[in-house]
């Protein structure tokens, strides 16, 4: 296994939509597990392969506080969502920020395991907010990108200048 670099919001290629996979092999399985090390180091509870700049729909999730339930979902799709609910998000490409964002309470997400059998699984709570926010990096976009205009510009000279001091 292998540790991956993070992407940085503002880094262009967060905004790429990622591919469908065609078929799950081995590389698949690979990039997941090196998804899941990188995750669990940062530390953090969800990860899109668009953050490690591999722009296919994978993501991988572990709400638990001991790390003990990985969850990995191929093509997601939500194919029903119902409530609203709005909670305090960070992001492993975002380091340092939380805001607040408004989602879908309960969501229903289709998806392919590991093994490329499909599988349905509604979540509520943080997992569903997880979900949906993982989701997003798939399509290009980031948690901040819902927050006003002059809300992301700061943000992002934040966090330039945070990279800038830690070269
Ligand atoms: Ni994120």
């Amino acid at each position: 296994m292998a540790l991956l670099p993070i992407l940085r919001y503002p880094d262009p290629r967060l905004q790429k939509k990622a591919a469908p996979i065609s078929t799950v092999d081995a590389s698949i399985r690979k990039l997941a597990a090196d998804m899941a090390e990188t995750m669990y180091a940062a530390p953090g509870i969800g990860l899109a392969a668009t953050q490690v700049d591999r722009h296919i729909r994978l993501v991988i999730i572990d709400v638990t506080e001991n790390k003990s339930k990985l969850q990995v979902f191929i093509n997601p799709e939500i194919i029903n969502k119902s409530g609203d609910c709005e909670s305090e998000e960070g992001c492993l490409s975002v380091p340092g920020i939380y805001e607040s964002v408004t989602r879908a309470e309960e969501v229903t997400v289709k998806a392919l395991d590991l093994d490329g059998q499909a599988f349905e699984l509604t979540a509520d709570g943080l997992l569903a907010v997880c979900i949906q926010h993982e989701i997003d990096h798939l399509n290009g976009k980031v948690f901040v990108n819902y927050l006003s205009r002059l809300k992301q510009q700061r943000i992002k000279e934040k966090l330039i200048k945070q990279a800038r001091e830690n070269l």
